[in-house]
């Protein structure tokens, strides 16, 4: 294998990080990949449902592939922020060619209306992460009651309410549409995992309740049913009593609370159906209604945080308008809106760039085309020595060994999956993972000393 040529920082090791490392790796790049999160995976790891061991096992074992490259060197624990254990422009400074920001979108998106702060109430990305373990979600306390008020119509709320309905097994769990169920935006096939639990009585009536205004602007409310009910064809067998049900046309007002601060209904304005540029959209009507929810879900999507130092537009980090290194009509240069210039050097891809949006598949093809990109920037320096490039990484591992905290490496990750699939199998359970980050480093050392002891 040819030397490394460039040295590049990818920020951020999910799904469109490791995937653009790989093509970076594959190019003659020396890829310095850092993680806020101890194991590398992204959602991939903390966001798809956890008995979904097939599809997380194989992504597991493709990121371990590329990660395993000599080219790439993984540094997990490590945040990256203006007040992290690293910053973008220390990075810079360190004579670090390129950075690819592929962190995510680590912040919430909520509606701003009164009673967000009550106890009961949560964005689904908090709830996500706590059931598939990721610290310090793991072990914070939420209060779930007995019946739920999911906002929002997308995969990510059935996946919250299959943990309510397989795990909580809560009584009633409503999910919570501003639209119909025309614009419904989950997957049959993931419906799937809840359907059995579908109030069928109170589907038909909620269907003909929304017929009228669902026919006033050209929808056909039988499609929209058989689409949802034809989850039925794969329906998984019902675990347990929850009732769950849709409440259409229904936008969030206020959410009302008792006297000791917890959620006490969900305040909803009725709407109706517009057409508007060949979309429908929901208008308030005035009217509104009180759910008799004692808890209250946003899973209405997420966006980036600010905190990383780049500038945000729209939810997300904010991308050239017109790009020097285009792919495939794409932007993947960070941008300043205040200067209308690209900042140089920097590259966004991912939910990073596109917050919410898509499988891992998508995130996969962003992360490719933005190294893409990278590469093309990279063309237009001249490559580095052999010796450069090493001095450039020992001069941030240097900084990352003076922080006092302790770093995981790659062979620190892999000695991790041996231990936790050591334990899973003592256990006779399909997957175990430690719940915080002093669990995992203890198992790391002390796999390390066996290691040694083996020599
Ligand atoms: C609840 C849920 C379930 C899903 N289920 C599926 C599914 O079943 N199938 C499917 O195909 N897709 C699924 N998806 C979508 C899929 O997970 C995403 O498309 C994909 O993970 C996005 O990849 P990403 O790399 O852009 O971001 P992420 O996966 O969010 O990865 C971001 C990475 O950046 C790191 N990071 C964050 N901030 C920093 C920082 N400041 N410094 C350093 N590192 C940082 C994080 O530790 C993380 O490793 C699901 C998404 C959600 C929310
Ligand atoms: N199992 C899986 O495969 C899986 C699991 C989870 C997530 N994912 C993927 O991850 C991505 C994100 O999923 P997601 O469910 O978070 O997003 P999503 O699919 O975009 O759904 C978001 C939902 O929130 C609603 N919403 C947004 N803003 C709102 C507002 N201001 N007021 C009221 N409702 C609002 C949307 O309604 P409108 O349509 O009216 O805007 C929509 O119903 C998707 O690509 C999804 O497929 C996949």
């Amino acid at each position: 294998m040819s030397a490394a040529k460039h040295v590049v920082a990818v920020v951020g090791a999910g799904p469109a990080g490791i995937y653009a490392t790989d093509t970076l790796a594959k190019n003659e790049v020396a890829v310095l990949l850092l993680n806020r999160d101890v194991r590398p995976g992204g959602l991939a790891e903390y966001g798809i449902y956890p008995d979904k061991h097939r599809m997380k096992n194989g992504l597991r074992r493709t990121f371990r592939r590329i990660i395993e490259h000599p080219h790439v060197v993984y540094y997990g624990n490590v945040l990256v922020a203006r007040d992290g254990d690293i910053s973008l422009e220390q990075l810079q400074a360190m004579g670090i060619e390129a950075i690819l920001v592929t962190v995510g979108a680590q912040g919430t998106k909520w509606l701003g209306i009164p009673g967000e702060d009550l106890t009961g109430v949560y964005h689904a990305k908090e709830l996500v992460y706590h059931y598939n373990k990721l610290p310090p979600f793991s072990t914070r306390t939420f209060h779930i009651g007995n019946r739920v008020a999911l906002i929002g119509v997308g995969n990510v709320m059935v996946d919250v309410a299959h943990w309510l309905i397989a795990e909580k097994r809560v009584a009633e769990v409503i999910a919570v549409a501003r639209r119909g169920p025309a614009e419904v935006k989950f997957d049959r096939e993931e419906f799937a995992a809840i359907v059995a639990n579908l109030d069928l009585e109170a589907f038909e009536a909620e269907i003909a309740r929304v017929r009228p205004v669902m026919e006033a602007v050209g929808q056909d409310p039988e499609e929209a049913k058989a689409y949802i009910l034809s989850a039925m064809e794969k329906a998984a067998p019902r675990v347990s009593d929850t009732r769950f049900c849709f409440r259409f046309l229904a936008s969030p007002r206020r959410i009302l609370g008792d006297e000791q601060g917890r959620v006490a209904g969900l305040e909803v304005e009725n709407t109706t159906l517009e057409r508007k540029n060949g979309d429908t959209r929901a208008r308030g009507l005035g009217t509104t209604d009180v759910l008799n929810v004692d808890t209250v879900i946003f899973c209405i999507g997420d966006q980036v945080d600010p905190r990383l130092g780049l500038p945000v537009q729209g939810g997300a980090y904010a991308t050239a308008p017109e790009p020097r290194f285009p792919v495939k009509g794409e932007s993947y240069e960070a941008f300043d809106p205040s200067t209308g210039q690209p900042i140089e050097g920097i590259f966004v891809a991912g939910w990073a760039r596109r917050p919410s949006r898509g499988l891992v598949g998508v995130a996969r093809k962003d992360g490719v085309q933005a190294a893409q990109a990278v590469l093309q920037y990279l063309n237009t320096r001249p490559p580095l020595t052999a010796e450069a490039v090493t001095e450039r990484l020992d001069t941030v591992r240097q900084h990352l060994s003076r922080l006092g905290k302790p770093v995981v490496t790659k062979e620190d990750w892999f000695l991790l999956l041996e231990v936790e699939a050591e334990e899973a199998k003592r256990r006779g359970v399909p997957e175990f993972r430690f719940a915080t980050v002093e669990e995992m480093l203890t198992a790391i050392a002390r796999a390390r000393e066996v290691t040694l002891d083996q020599r």
